[in-house]
């Protein structure tokens, strides 16, 4: 939520802080601004700040041919919180004496204090943000005492309540950035030709360097061209800098042709749950390795529950792990919304297992969820996605997705991966206690190695559900209806549609329809059935013809070669056949192509719906 970026180095901040700040637009997309130091041999240095309502685009055409020059700056795309997407809300936020500048991701929850106490000694906040409180507080520190901008920003810091992840920079020192984090996620590049690039996730970074330091909690960084990299606490203890190497390669963060990131994701999906399982399943020796469950095997033995946490996506994929527990493991499962989980005094045992289920690894909601689980004494897993994310650390242990960079807010990609996951570790653990029979073990180890191949064939239908899109694009409702392993489908369904083309949707458990949704159905109704060879489809078909009898447009996603279900629909989609367990990872995939195709058509934008961001670090 929100993007920050920032550079200092040999060469002209502009181009890579807007660079920057078009690849962090997923995170948030209000507003976008930038600041830089431009100074001359002959001149003051000056702070020049430009910052516009909308998207990146939108700063650009305001800048327009002005040349801003300089080897220093800080820029931020906004997911507004505090006072709405306005130029003044926009950030950099400057402070009164106009030397220090600011952006800020996160919530400063004693704000409000904060700025009563500033405004009656004087300062002029001009913004509706909790950011701006900030800057001045560090800058009525620093000039009112002896305090470096290093000292007085940890000073500042030990007053503030909530989130944040800063950078700071001072128009008297244009060879030093100041940044610092705390329930926000900042990472620091070290350039080989002595530049530093500041940002709140990877992305931004990848094109100039692969040596990256992960900012820790309530530590503060000072970037320096003369004397390096220095970090310490708000407390003042000095800490080493450890240097990661980063592993993502520049094309997973392109778009590599395709018109839209969202695109790219979904025909990415046999590489991802190729790379999920890979490593993992060893067909030959017929086992699962997830050293995340093995070394704390006695945890997983002995739960006498697990609990699965996420948000949007990430808990529709719980709800699928909640089947693939409970019919494998034998052990009971409950899965909640981590932002319900929180505020509800939920009961915890130590004996518990949670599993946290996060694409970012940076959900606020997740991750305060997860250290209250912990507190109780329960074991966290992490299943996330971004390596070294905060929920994937704050984990006792965990099995990243390996899906790669999802960029697109809508999540698909790192949806099917989720769930290749968790169907592992439900295989794994199931197979470890003995509640699977190693002949079914293995036969279902084979199915879930064979599923990218059986991806790569549904995706040779984007053009045919193409055409059926085109029928739906003014559609004003949808029903997205599954039973079983395929009700979290429909959830799923449900939520691409709304998320970006705004049509509302409603997923449903099948047989729920009669106890309400089935009073909408009439002719304009689309109403999508996943209604594939399964356990309950009989009873999915005679859903199906309680829809038909009133007048509803139906589009069925079938099991090939189906005639039933198929004979009833309006519009089939066809998936191959697989076990039970496994459709999930099928089935999602036409109708992550289906709400593509109809938000292109309505002129949506696709990778950045309104309102939304990607990584949700409020909560
Ligand atoms: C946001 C994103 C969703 C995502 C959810 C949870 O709402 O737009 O796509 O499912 O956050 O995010 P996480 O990173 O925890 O999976």
């Amino acid at each position: 939520m929100c993007g920050i970026v920032a550079y200092l180095g040999p060469k002209p901040a502009f181009p890579i802080l807007i660079d920057g700040l078009k690849r962090l637009e997923y995170r948030g997309y209000d507003s976008a601004g930038v600041a830089v130091i431009e100074s001359t041999k002959t001149e003051p240095a000056k702070l020049v700040i430009r910052k516009k309502k909308g998207k990146v685009k939108d700063l650009l055409s305001h800048v327009g041919k002005e040349k801003l020059t300089g080897n220093v700056g800080i820029g931020h795309t906004r997911w507004a919180t505090h006072g709405p997407p306005n130029d003044v809300n926009a950030h950099p936020h400057r402070a009164s004496k106009g030397r220090i500048a600011i952006i800020h991701n996160g919530i400063i929850e004693n704000y409000a204090a904060l700025r009563e106490t500033l405004d009656q000694r004087g300062h002029a906040l001009l913004s509706d943000t909790d950011s701006e409180v900030l800057v001045h507080l560090i800058e009525e520190i620093m000039l009112g005492s002896e305090l470096s901008l290093f000292d007085a920003v940890r000073s500042a810091l030990k007053q503030v309540v909530g989130a944040y992840a800063i950078v700071v920079i001072d128009r008297e020192h244009p060879d030093r950035l100041i940044a610092a984090r705390k329930s926000s996620p900042l990472v620091i590049g070290m350039g080989e030709d002595g530049a530093f690039y500041v940002a709140s996730d990877a992305t931004p970074i990848i094109p100039y360097t692969k040596n990256v330091v992960y900012l820790e909690d309530e530590e503060v960084a000072a970037l320096d061209i003369n004397e390096g990299l220095r970090i310490r606490t708000i407390s003042n203890v000095a800490i080493a800098p450890e240097v990661h190497a980063l592993e993502i390669e520049l094309e997973a963060i392109e778009k590599a042709g395709y018109e839209h990131f969202m695109l790219k994701e979904i025909f990415e999906q046999p590489r991802s749950i190729r790379d999920s399982i890979r490593g993992r399943i060893n067909l030959p020796l017929g086992e699962i390795k997830m050293g995340g469950i093995d070394d704390h095997w006695d945890r997983w033995q002995n739960a006498s529950r697990i609990l699965i946490l996420g948000c949007g996506t990430s808990w529709h994929a719980g709800l699928v792990a909640e089947y693939l527990l409970e019919e494998f493991t034998r052990i009971p499962v409950e899965v909640e919304y981590a932002s319900e989980f929180r505020y509800r005094n939920p009961i915890i045992h130590p004996d518990d297992v949670v599993i946290a289920i996060s694409q970012s690894g940076e959900t606020a909601d997740t991750l305060a969820a997860i250290k209250t689980a912990k507190e109780a004494g329960a074991h966290v897993f992490g299943v996330c996605n971004v390596v070294g994310s905060s929920i994937a650390r704050e984990a006792e242990s965990g099995a990243y997705t390996h899906a790669g960079p999802e960029i697109g807010v809508a999540s698909t990609k790192a949806f099917t991966s989720q769930i290749a996951v968790l169907s592992m570790i439900a295989l794994h653990v199931g197979f470890k206690k003995g509640c699977l029979p190693r002949e079914r073990f293995l036969r279902l180890l084979t199915e879930l190695n064979g599923i990218p191949e059986l991806v790569e064939g549904v995706l040779k239908q984007a053009d045919y559900i193409d055409t059926i899109a085109s029928k739906f694009e003014n559609a004003e409702n949808a029903l997205y209806l599954g039973r079983g392993y395929q009700f979290p489908v429909a959830l799923e369904g449900a939520l691409k549609l709304k998320e970006i083309s705004y049509i509302h949707a409603e997923g449903y458990p099948a047989a729920e329809m009669k106890h309400g949704p089935i009073a909408l159905i009439d002719d304009d109704m689309p109403v999508i059935f996943i209604a594939t060879k399964d356990d309950v489809y009989e009873k999915v078909v005679s859903n199906i013809q309680e829809v038909k009898a009133r007048g509803g447009k139906l589009i069925a996603i079938v099991t090939e070669g189906d005639t039933e279900a198929a004979n009833l629909a309006d519009h089939v989609i066809e998936i191959p056949r697989c076990v039970d367990s496994l459709a999930p990872l099928l089935s999602v995939v036409p109708l992550q192509l289906l709400s593509y195709r109809i938000a292109v058509l309505r002129g949506c934008d696709v990778d950045q719906p309104r309102n939304l961001a990607k990584s949700v670090t409020v909560e």
